[in-house]
């Protein structure tokens, strides 16, 4: 009998009983002994478990240099930090209407909860079919004067979107810009890290992301009156270094621990190898399947100087895999051994809870025609940033295992 696909009974590319995948977070004995352990033990041994926050202070003055802004401040999640830059660049008083965000239909839902948590509508927008990101013309078309009020562009899957455009229409219409670098810590864009590029920059350290502590967030931004609104929004209200007692503003509780900033500040040290680490992977592993018929690898657009590959997006051609679907692919490759999946699958407009929202409230969230987002849910394939903090060998597994697939289901075309 000739070869057979890993999911029909073959033998598999990879045995990863025998060759199993970086797990993420690394947890290795040494960097918690030599590392981990040592910082967390002063936190406990400090008495200093959370306020004044002197770690938290402190990380987040290193993360601000990372990213080459004036201020940051660590808090509890992205989400959060998504909320607090949207409330402190619109100045918004907690209850007055935030007015229209507009975002890509191509993202994780936090873009977009995160908004209407502050009282925020939404409009959807198309996203570049190359580079997944915020389409700057579509951006253009669908601003209403008067009723948007700011932009939420995403560096998706570790991708810069292309801020100097999005820049430019936002600021021909007075809209504040706030990044969503969830997935992008250490990409850069035309030299300059993200979260330096807009007003304020968000970011995740959630358990799957680049930089983690298991949960976090952070804002990031070069504007004092920005940074002071995110410090009273994030601390119930309180000014920065003003009296326990004293709010003048309303604010909420997102403070992190201490735990939480000294983990990040081991981390830090190491994000920039690992973000090159998996840059080199990532560049390794297209050129290896360039040549594979129906699959397009991730394409790094212009002004993209340094790409996070917080994951690696396949595009792919199902004609080319004898019309099997892309969930059949997707069930082929792991049982290959090599772990992927379809990333988001619809455009977030169209997922249940947006769905459900704008059905109750129509006039709460718009949605610009979306074709790109709609072709890039059907045909994506992702594999996760881990994958590529393995070697180039392991990068030729999967390049070998998506070649198998993809000859072998082409030889047995579904019936039409
Ligand atoms: C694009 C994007 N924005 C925001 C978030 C929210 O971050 P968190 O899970 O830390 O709240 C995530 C994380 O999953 C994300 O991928």
């Amino acid at each position: 009998m000739g070869e057979q696909l890993a999911v029909d009974g073959g033998t598999p590319i990879r045995d990863i009983a025998q060759r199993s995948w970086p797990e993420w977070p690394i947890a290795d004995e040494t960097l918690w002994s030599e590392r981990v352990e040592p910082a967390l033990r002063e936190v406990f041994l400090s008495h200093v478990e959370g306020l004044p926050g002197p770690r938290a202070e402190s990380f987040a003055e290193r993360f601000a240099d990372y990213c080459g802004t004036k201020h940051a401040r660590l808090l509890v999640h992205g989400t959060d930090a998504i909320g607090a830059a949207l409330s402190a660049v619109l100045d918004l008083d907690a209850w007055g209407e935030g007015g229209e965000v507009i975002l890509p239909n191509y993202t994780f839902i936090a873009t977009a909860s995160a908004p209407l948590d502050r009282r925020c509508t939404l409009a959807f927008v198309d996203i570049d079919p190359e580079t997944f990101t915020m389409d700057p013309d579509a951006l253009a078309e669908a601003i209403v004067p008067g009723r948007t009020r700011a932009v939420l562009p995403v560096h998706l899957a570790g991708h810069p979107a292309d801020m100097d455009a999005i820049r430019a229409v936002a600021d021909k219409h007075g809209l504040a810009v706030v990044e969503d670098c969830a997935q992008a810590h250490g990409a850069r864009y035309k030299g300059k890290p993200v979260g330096s590029l807009s007003h304020a920059g968000t970011f995740s350290f959630q358990s799957t992301k680049n930089l983690t502590s298991g949960e976090g967030g952070a804002v990031t931004t070069d504007d004092a009156d920005i940074d002071a609104r995110v410090a009273g929004f994030m601390d119930v209200g309180r000014a920065p270094r003003a009296g326990r007692w004293e709010y003048p503003r309303l604010g909420w509780n997102y403070r992190p621990s201490e735990y939480l900033a000294a983990l990040l500040s081991v981390r830090l040290e190491t994000l920039d190898a690992e973000t090159d680490h998996r840059a080199k992977m990532a560049d390794y592993l297209t050129r290896q399947l360039r040549a594979v018929p129906g699959v397009t690898p991730p394409i790094e657009g212009e002004g993209c100087d340094r790409h996070a590959y917080h994951l690696y997006c396949i595009q792919l051609d199902t004609t080319q895999f004898g019309g099997h679907s892309r969930d059949a692919i997707v069930r082929a490759l792991t049982a290959e051994g090599i772990p992927c999946s379809p990333g988001y699958t619809l455009p977030l407009s169209e997922t249940p809870a947006l769905a459900h929202l704008r059905k109750t409230y129509p006039e709460v969230v718009r949605v610009l025609p979306c074709p790109n987002a709609e072709r890039v849910c059907a045909n994506s394939l992702w594999l996760t940033q881990p994958l590529l903090l393995a070697e180039t060998e392991d990068m030729d597994d999967i390049a070998e295992a998506l070649v198998k697939v993809q000859r072998l289901m082409s030889c047995a075309a579904v019936a039409s």
